[in-house]
């Protein structure tokens, strides 16, 4: 990735008004010293997103985003540092001057002639729709039949292919482009044995495909011949340097606004799916245009919400086929929701059965839970049949082993347990079972080089790494249920308190225990966490008295600080070693079974060591947050922004050990 050059990046900063930028997103109202908008990052009904003109930043109230132009577009589009620079840039007219290589230069020079190539065509395309006579007599009443209004065509740019073989290519070799980038584009199929070339779209309705940032990049194209069986219904660009199928999911241009503020997405399978939804002023919606969903294209619909609602058409054997592509939306961290359409009609159909309201009352009342949809699609096959039974739970286990969020987990299997009437315990050692075999094969790939010192991975083989899994996925409930962004600030030091404590009563309590050969509980961890700074005095002194104690030659267990002169240190101490390993209120109530902790040392040292220091980067991370207001350089500001950018990477890296999914 080329560098952006500093002054460039200076100017980009300075030249970027604040309420400009984000004015393209959000209507921004004055108030005062600033203007005031509606948060996009988050749903709320009476604005408490600010922005600072004079300051060129913005901060939300409600949710603590905050930061620069840059920050906000790297928010708002989920780009990474440089591609929001190059946004901007691209905004302000700014010349970036990025890699010059010839090489490099002829790459951009090359997918630039097909971004232009392929919006002439789609212009071209319209224009056949609007001002030819074929276009008119037989194009544009098709879109009238399905019920399109002109607002919508126009809207999605919808065009018409004529009915001839060459009559595009002629014309795009007759403006200049290059032969070359119409076979690359795939508009034009060229023969060359037979020295022949022809429209790849003939006599076809157009629909343009965009990119995020509203470009065109391909195109599908719908037959009119209903009865031709020879024809394919749909024929579709091809793959192409800048239209890859798998990260592209059609009107995610213009879903993805009314996706970040509804904080859901519809998933629907077609063009006409989408066209018709958002004519229905539904317009969270993208296809995925046949296909089954990638991973990709999950990764960009996370980029605007979490939450993602499958619209199917009632037919089981397209359900059952897309089951898969579901597990891998879980996988993603996200939640699915799905909604069933009667036999026979889609989205596109229903909704123009029974109008507009209707459907969306429809959706409303309709819409479920992946999982115990799919639960219950498996009971009723698997009734009276114990082999189907069986597989039936397997694949309900499968799915959920795939959600990485503990909490939800365990209220999925309860969900299912009672669905199937099987006891939870069935469910929850065959999730072991499925939740190991992943750990395995995740872990032999080659580790991704994290910052954190030791092997995350070193706990014993055997039965006990299944009580290693039971215990992380307690743990991982436990540190979710302190997951609470909005928690006043003295619930957040409670947070810390929480930890450090935790931290100090494994010390004590297993100190002399090694966690492998020739390390001890406690070495481990107070060598782990030498650089923390412990913020409860208590247990600053506690911490203190341990390093000594170690560097003295003895063990600090419990036994070593019980008649210590401190009251204070004599109560504390004798407070923790007798205390039972509390599970957390969540964790209990769905009855999983955790292992002693005294079995697990090393697993759950390690475990307290992460944690604790996952939350001192988040505290790191909210105090570099407070000083962004009062930032005054542009220069200070970026300094911040990375430093803030550095910390997150490190916080989510220790979350992913920990197995936790930070939403944000
Ligand atoms: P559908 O057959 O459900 O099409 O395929 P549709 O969009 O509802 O169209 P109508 O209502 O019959 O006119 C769903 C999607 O699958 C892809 C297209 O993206 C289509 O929108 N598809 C389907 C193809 O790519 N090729 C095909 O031959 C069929
Ligand atoms: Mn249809």
């Amino acid at each position: 990735m080329a560098l952006i050059k500093k002054e460039v990046v200076d100017q980009i900063i300075l030249q970027a008004d604040i309420v400009e930028v984000v004015g393209d997103f959000v209507s921004l109202k004055k108030k005062g010293q600033n203007m005031w908008a509606c948060c996009p990052f988050h749903h709320e009904k009476s604005p408490s997103f600010s922005v600072a003109p004079n300051k060129g930043i913005y901060k939300c109230f409600g949710c603590g985003k905050a930061g620069n132009s840059v920050q906000f577009i790297m928010d708002v589009e989920g780009t990474s540092y440089v591609e929001a620079l190059k946004y901007l840039a691209k905004k302000y007219s700014i010349d970036i001057e990025e890699d010059q290589s010839p090489a490099a230069v002829q790459a951009q020079n090359e997918r630039d002639s097909l971004y232009i190539l392929s919006d002439f065509a789609k212009k071209y395309y319209v224009n056949a729709l609007h001002k030819n006579d074929e276009g008119q007599s037989i194009g544009a009443p098709y879109f009238k039949q399905r019920g399109l209004s002109a607002a919508t065509i126009q809207k999605f740019e919808l065009g018409y292919s004529l009915d001839s073989w060459d009559d595009f290519t002629k014309a795009a070799l007759e403006k200049g482009f290059l032969l070359k980038y119409l076979e690359e584009t795939g508009l034009t199929i060229v023969k060359q044995e037979e020295g022949k070339q022809y429209d790849r779209f003939r006599g076809r309705v157009m629909f343009p495909i965009q990119n995020v940032s509203g470009r065109t990049i391909g195109f599908g194209a719908r037959t009119l011949k209903t009865n031709d069986k020879k024809s394919p219904k749909y024929v579709n660009s091809p793959e192409s340097p800048i239209y890859h199928k798998s990260d592209v999911l059609y009107g995610m241009y213009q879903a993805k606004q009314s996706i970040r503020q509804e904080d859901n997405c519809y998933l629907v399978e077609g063009y006409l799916d989408v066209l018709s939804l958002h004519q229905g002023s539904i317009e969270n919606v993208v296809a995925s245009s046949g296909t089954s969903l990638t991973e990709n294209q999950i990764k960009l619909i996370g980029r605007y919400t979490k939450n993602i609602t499958v619209l199917y058409d009632g037919d089981p054997a397209g359900i059952k086929a897309s089951l898969r592509g579901i597990d891998l939306i879980l996988e993603g961290g996200l939640n699915v929701n799905v909604v069933l359409f009667p036999d026979g009609d889609d989205p596109d159909s229903y909704i123009r059965k029974v109008g507009d309201t209707a459907f969306k009352d429809y959706l409303e009342k309709n819409s479920r839970d992946f999982i115990s949809f799919k639960a219950e699609l498996f009971a009723q096959e698997a009734k009276d049949n114990p082999v189907k039974k069986a597989e039936a739970i397997r694949e309900m286990v499968v799915s959920i082993a795939k959600i990485p969020d503990a909490i939800k987990r365990s209220v999925f299997l309860q969900q299912c347990s009672l669905q199937f009437g099987i006891d939870e315990q069935v469910l929850i050692s065959e999730y072991n079972k499925i939740h190991l075999t992943e750990q395995k094969n995740s872990r032999s790939q080659p580790s991704q080089g994290s910052s954190y010192g030791n092997s995350p991975a070193s706990y014993a083989p055997g039965s006990f790494e299944e009580m290693a899994a039971e215990a992380e996925a307690a743990a991982a409930a436990e540190a979710a249920m302190y997951e609470d962004e909005g928690a006043p600030e003295a619930d957040q030091s409670n947070v810390l308190r929480v930890r450090e404590r935790e931290v100090i009563r494994f010390i004590l309590n297993y100190a002399d225990k090694e966690v492998e050969e020739g390390l001890t509980a406690s070495q481990f961890m107070l060598g782990e966490l030498e650089d923390i700074e412990f913020k409860t005095p208590i247990y600053k002194k506690l911490f203190d008295l341990c390093r000594l104690k170690l560097e003295q030659g003895f063990m600090p267990t419990a036994s070593e600080f019980m008649q210590h002169e401190e009251k204070e240190i004599r109560t504390e101490v004798v407070d923790l070693l007798s205390e039972k390993y509390e599970l957390s209120k969540g964790w209990a109530t769905h009855e999983i079974i955790v292992p002693h902790e005294s079995d697990l040392v090393s697993y759950g040292s390690e475990r307290e060591v992460l944690r604790l220091k996952w939350r001192n980067v988040q505290l790191m991370i909210k105090e570099q947050m407070d000083t962004l207001p009062r930032l005054k350089e542009a220069q200070e500001l970026d300094k911040t922004l990375r430093t803030i950018k550095a910390l997150k990477e490190f916080e989510k890296q220790i979350a992913d050990l920990l197995g936790i999914v930070v939403s944000r």
